[in-house]
């Protein structure tokens, strides 16, 4: 059994960030790390696009920002969430910067701004088109250099403890669920630890392998939004899955490699087979409109045309911006033969980012009490229906600085939790065949690519419910009487993250954002967050 002050399941810029915080601030505390893979297997490493913040107040303002937020938002946003993350990033970018986070700069010595879609001015600070990996390198080498911060690498989180396992029955209605820790399968030893925390901070990213083809890498599974789902805590507004408009075309390839949406803001066009531009019949901001807008029609005209991609063409950025601002997707592309200066990139929508997630308030607080939420699994008013690009790395750092405020004021009044019990195995034995898990995963990602994708309808979403409740059922089964393993784990937390956003999508009777479906094609009177 490990006892901590503070403990925090994700290394990703959302968990490191509040670690960072929290360490430097009481060096006398302990706070863990948990992390199911290397240290910066993580989302935030492969964000590509940059941060979004206002910069040059010259030519921008909080205003434009926050209304650029709300439109494509679509209604849902909650305005004062969106004001807090607008007006407070700034100050928040300028700390990694502090940190040693290296943006690019123009000749003048001024950070160069990107611009991407939805953004009606350059905002978007970047580090070449490998943003992410410059962020998550920072923060993990200042992470590691502090003596207080303990990583748990390769330590699985399955479950957080909560009185449920004290023998109470909790219910979705019970008002003071409380979160003790969580139960950690480590990976090496395979044994299932016990971390007691005073503080837990779910910050475990997105889910995007719920579906076939996604940006995201294989830890993208869900695991914290389907495990706070489990402890009876709140989720919301699961149904606005972000499909990016413009994945790498490489039929069996996956993660799906991205092209940033930066490279449109440069300059780049869609186009179609025939090297005709097709946006204009979609939307007057053409290649830049905000993503369920571009993704929906690439979807459209693929469909309209039979064919399996897009193309984007790089062609009318300059020569020198193309290989200094994108050399990373320059050296992809010629990697498989394509030389982007001349040939126009395939391109396909992929599973990219979910909107929506373990549900908090303005100070990351979830409805279990002792539990924060940050980054990508939480759902916290910002994105509403749909995510404005670069949004999401700036939205962590809000939301990370925020709970490390709440959270100083309130550690000194919690205690450590006794009398929990170990994990209990009784009853389990090691897995005949592991084609049972593997096969389901399979499964479960074909019914979510094929009914619960960009498009959908009554009768998709129907049939996805029927074989989701059968996969959830052979599931439970197995692992009531299966050792458990990270594979296992992880299609539990896929079968439910699947479930939950094939729930929202089915009672959300209207189109809005990210949601799109035949029987309902418009929106319904009242913009109204789908909640679990
Ligand atoms: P992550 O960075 O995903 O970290 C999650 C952590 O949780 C990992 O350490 C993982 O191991 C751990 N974890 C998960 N489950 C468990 C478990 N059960 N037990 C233990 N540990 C667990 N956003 C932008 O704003 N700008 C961009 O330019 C941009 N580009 C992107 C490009 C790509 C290809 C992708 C995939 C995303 C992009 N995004 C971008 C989105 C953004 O990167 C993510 O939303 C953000 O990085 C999420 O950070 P996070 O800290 O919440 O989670
Ligand atoms: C991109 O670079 O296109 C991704 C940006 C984002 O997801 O915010």
């Amino acid at each position: 059994m490990h006892k901590v002050d503070f403990l925090v399941i994700g290394s990703g810029i959302a968990g490191l960030t509040f670690a960072l915080k929290t360490a430097r601030k009481f060096p006398s505390r302990t706070i863990a790390i948990i992390t199911k893979a290397e240290e910066d297997e993580t989302n935030t490493k492969y964000a590509q696009g940059g941060i979004a913040a206002v910069w040059d107040f010259e030519k921008d303002s909080y205003e434009q920002h926050i209304n650029d937020t709300l439109i494509a938002g679509d209604g849902l946003c909650k305005r004062d969430i969106v004001e807090i993350v607008v007006k407070e990033g700034p100050e928040r970018v300028r700390e990694i910067i502090n940190w040693g986070a290296d943006f690019d700069k123009t000749k003048e010595g001024e950070y160069a701004l990107g611009k991407e879609g939805g953004h009606s001015q350059f905002r978007v600070l970047h580090h070449k088109d490998v943003t992410g990996k410059e962020i998550e390198k920072t923060l993990l080498e200042e992470a590691q250099s502090l003596p207080n911060i303990t990583f748990f690498t390769h330590h699985f989180v399955i479950d957080i403890i909560t009185q449920h396992h004290l023998g109470r029955i909790v219910t979705r209605h019970s008002p003071d669920i409380q979160c003790y820790g969580v139960y950690v399968l480590n990976k090496e030893n395979k044994s299932i630890e016990t971390v007691l925390s005073r503080i837990t901070v779910m910050a475990t990213g997105g889910a995007g392998q719920v579906y076939k083809s996604t940006t995201n890498p294989l830890i993208a599974t869900g695991d914290g939004m389907a495990m706070v789902y489990r402890a009876k805590g709140r989720v919301a507004n699961m149904e606005f899955v972000q499909f990016h408009p413009t994945s790498l075309y490489q039929p069996g390839v996956s993660p799906s490699f991205l092209i940033t949406e930066a490279i449109r803001g440069a300059g780049g066009v869609l186009r179609n087979s025939n090297g005709a531009l097709f946006m204009q019949k979609y939307d007057a901001r053409e290649s830049l409109a905000p993503r369920d807008i571009v993704a929906r029609a690439i979807d459209n005209e693929m469909k309209l045309r039979g064919e399996d991609f897009v193309y984007l063409d790089c062609t009318p950025i300059a020569k020198d911006e193309l290989l200094n601002h994108f050399p990373n997707i320059y050296e992809k592309c010629k990697s498989i033969g394509l030389d982007i200066l001349k040939d126009p990139i395939p391109v396909v929508p992929a599973a990219h980012y979910m909107c929506g997630g373990i549900q908090t308030d303005a100070f990351g607080h979830s409805s279990i009490q002792y539990l924060y939420s940050c980054g990508e699994c939480s759902s916290t008013g910002l994105h509403g229906a749909n995510r404005l690009a670069s949004n999401s790395l700036l939205e962590a750092l809000v939301f990370a600085n925020r709970i490390f405020i709440d959270a100083c004021e309130k550690i000194d009044g919690i205690a450590l939790a006794d009398q929990i019990p170990d994990w209990n195995a009784e009853g389990t034995d090691d897995p005949k065949e592991m084609v049972m898990i593997t096969q389901s995963v399979r499964e479960l990602k074909e019914i979510m690519t094929n009914y619960v994708g960009i498009v959908r309808s009554n009768e998709r979403l129907d049939r996805a419910l029927t074989r989701l409740h059968l996969l959830y059922e052979e599931t439970e089964k197995l692992y009531e009487t299966t050792t458990l393993s990270p594979q296992l784990c992880e299609l539990r937390n896929l079968i439910t993250v699947g479930f939950l956003i094939t729930r929202g999508a089915a009672i959300r009777k209207e189109s809005r954002g990210l949601h799109y479906t035949t029987d309902y094609p418009h929106h319904s009177k009242w913009a109204e967050d789908s909640m679990f």
